[in-house]
C-alpha cells in the first residue's frame, strides 16, 4: 500500500499522521484484476465468485482456511508462456512454486517441462506421469540418492550447481551405464532488485559457480572430460520476484559471454542456455508484472543479438517460470475471528490461518492485497492488520490494507496471488492443519491436495 497524502476516511482522519496512509482511491468491492485470478468476479449479491462458484459455497464444502485455485487460470498461463517462447524454446513450470499430481497432469496437457529440486517434487513428477525426459533436476547439493533416482529415472537434465557434483553425477551415471545430459549453473554476478533471501546471481551465496575468476570455465574444462555426463548447456537464475528485465539481460549476455569462451577453448558449441526463472507477479496494485510475450522478446532478442555477434549460432533457451504461472492463479480463503481495534494505531483482524499458511510476509516482509468476499460492502474504509492465529506477534498475513469498517466476525476475507510459495512453504507450527487446495473450473470444484488432519499429525508422532 502506499503511504503518503491524507490518511483513511473520517474514522482514522484524526489518528494517523499527516503523509502516513492514504485511503484507497478505488472502491473496496472491486477486484483488481491484475491480483485475482482471471475467473473472480462478484456476483449480483457482492459475494466473490471463482470458475462460477461463490466463496460461502466454498468455503461450506471445503472448509477455511483454504487455497482455490483457478485451474482454468493456470492452463492459460500455461499456455501464454509456451505460446511466447514458441517452438524454438523450452518452459519448465518450477515446480517448488506449487506442486501437486494434477498440476503435474496439467502440465502435460498444455506442453510444458517441469523443474524439480528434490526427491521429494521428482517422486511427485513420476508419479503423476511426467515423461522423466520433460523433467530437469536442481538443487545445490542434491543427495547421492536423489542423483541416482534422477538418472535411473532418466530425467532429460540435471542442473550441476558446484564442482563436487560435476563428479557425483557424472559417477552414478558411469556406474549405472549412462550418458546424463548436464547444465552447469553459473553466477553472474548480478544483483537482482527484491529481497536479499530470493537474490541468487551474486557472487556471495550458496548456489551455482562463480564466472568471475574463470570458475564457471574450469567446470566446463572438467565436464567435458567425463565420459558420464554430456555438457548440453549453462543455466542461470538470477532470483525471485524481480520486474526489471535489466539483470536478465545482463545475466543473457554474461551467459553467452561463457558459450564463446567455450567455443574459442574446446572448439565445442553449447547447445542451450538456461535463463532461469523470476518474474515477479502482482500482489498489489502497485506492482506492474510483464507480459510472457514481452519476457520472450526481451531474452530472445538480446541472446540472438549476442551470439550473432560473438559469431555463435544461437542456442536453444529454456526458462522455468514458477510464480508468474501459479501465483496469480489462487487465493487463500479465511473466516474472520477476532476484531481488535486500537484507538490511534490499526485494527487487527485475526483469521483462522496464519504463518503456517502464508510464511511469505514474515519471512520476506511481503505485502498482499485482502478483501472482504462473502459480501460487498459500503462502509468506510478501516486500516487493518490481518493477522492469524499462532502464538507469534509476527503471524502476519497482510501488513497494512483497508477493508469495510462494518467487518464482522465470521465474514469470509480472501488474500488474493497465494498461489506460490504458500502452501510449498507451508508448516504444522503450533500443530496447524495444512490447509487443502481447492482447484475450480467451470462450475466445479474439487480437493486436489487434502486438508490435513489431526490423524495425519498423530501418524508421524511414533513416541
Ligand atoms: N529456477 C530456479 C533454479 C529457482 O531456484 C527458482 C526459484 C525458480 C526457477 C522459480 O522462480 P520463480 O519464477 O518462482 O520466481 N520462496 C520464495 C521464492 C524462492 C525461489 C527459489 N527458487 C518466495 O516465496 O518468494
Amino acid at each position: 500500500m502506499s503511504r503518503s497524502a491524507h490518511p483513511a476516511g473520517p474514522r482514522h482522519a484524526d489518528v494517523y499522521p499527516e503523509g502516513h496512509y492514504t485511503a484507497p482511491a478505488t472502491d473496496l468491492n472491486e477486484l483488481d484484476p491484475k491480483v485475482w485470478s482471471r475467473t473472480v468476479t462478484r456476483d449480483a449479491d457482492g459475494a466473490l465468485t471463482v470458475g462460477g462458484i461463490e466463496v460461502a459455497r466454498l468455503a461450506e464444502e471445503f472448509g477455511t482456511p483454504a487455497y482455490f485455485l483457478d485451474e482454468s487460470d493456470f492452463r492459460a498461463r500455461c499456455r501464454a508462456w509456451s505460446d511466447a517462447f514458441g517452438p524454438d524454446a523450452d518452459v519448465f513450470y518450477a515446480g517448488k512454486a506449487f506442486l501437486s499430481r494434477a498440476v503435474v497432469r496439467w502440465l502435460q496437457e498444455e506442453g510444458l517441462n517441469l523443474d524439480v529440486c528434490s526427491g521429494g517434487e521428482l517422486a511427485t513428477a513420476l508419479d503423476a506421469g511426467m515423461p522423466a525426459g520433460r523433467i530437469a533436476f536442481h538443487g545445490n547439493n542434491k543427495t547421492v540418492a536423489e542423483i541416482e533416482r534422477a538418472v535411473e529415472a532418466g530425467v532429460g537434465r540435471i542442473v550441476l550447481d558446484s564442482f563436487q557434483e560435476i563428479v557425483r553425477v557424472a559417477h552414478v551415471a558411469q556406474r549405472l551405464g549412462v550418458r546424463q545430459r548436464v547444465q552447469i549453473r553459473v553466477t553472474v554476478g548480478v544483483e537482482a532488485h527484491t529481497h536479499e533471501f530470493i537474490a541468487t546471481a551474486h557472487e556471495d551465496q550458496k548456489f551455482g559457480i562463480a564466472l568471475a575468476d574463470g570458475l564457471a570455465a574450469e567446470a566446463v574444462r572438467r565436464a567435458l572430460t567425463l565420459d558420464g555426463i554430456e555438457l548440453i548447456g549453462i543455466h542461470s537464475h538470477i532470483g525471485s520476484q524481480i520486474f526489471d528485465m535489466a539483470g536478465f539481460e545482463v545475466s543473457a549476455r554474461r551467459v553467452v559471454q561463457l558459450l564463446a569462451e567455450v567455443r574459442d577453448e574446446h572448439g565445442v558449441e553449447l547447445p542451450e542456455i538456461d535463463l532461469g526463472g523470476g518474474l515477479g507477479i502482482a500482489y498489489t496494485s502497485e506492482d506492474d508484472p510483464r507480459e510472457p510475450h514481452e519476457i520472450a522478446k526481451a531474452l530472445s532478442d538480446i541472446v540472438t543479438r549476442e551470439c550473432e555477434s560473438a559469431g555463435l549460432r544461437t542456442p536453444r533457451i529454456s526458462v522455468e517460470p514458477g510464480r508468474a504461472i501459479v501465483g496469480p492463479t489462487a487465493f487463500t480463503l479465511y473466516e474472520v475471528g477476532t476484531i481488535k481495534p486500537l484507538e490511534g494505531l490499526r485494527t487487527y483482524v485475526s483469521v483462522d490461518g496464519g504463518m503456517s499458511d502464508n510464511i511469505r510476509t514474515a519471512l520476506y516482509d511481503a505485502e498482499y492485497s485482502v478483501a472482504l468476499v462473502s459480501r460487498s460492502s459500503d462502509a468506510e474504509p478501516m486500516l487493518v492488520r490481518v493477522v492469524g492465529k499462532h502464538c507469534e506477534s509476527g503471524d502476519i498475513v497482510v501488513k497494512d490494507a483497508f477493508l469495510p469498517s462494518d467487518l464482522a466476525p465470521g465474514d469470509l476475507i480472501a488474500v488474493p496471488a497465494t498461489g506460490a510459495y504458500c502452501r510449498s512453504m507451508a508448516s504444522n507450527y503450533n500443530h496447524a492443519l495444512r490447509p487443502p487446495v481447492v482447484a475450480v473450473r467451470d462450475g466445479e470444484a474439487r480437493v486436489i491436495v487434502r486438508r490435513e488432519t489431526e490423524e495425519d499429525l498423530l501418524r508421524l508422532d511414533v513416541g
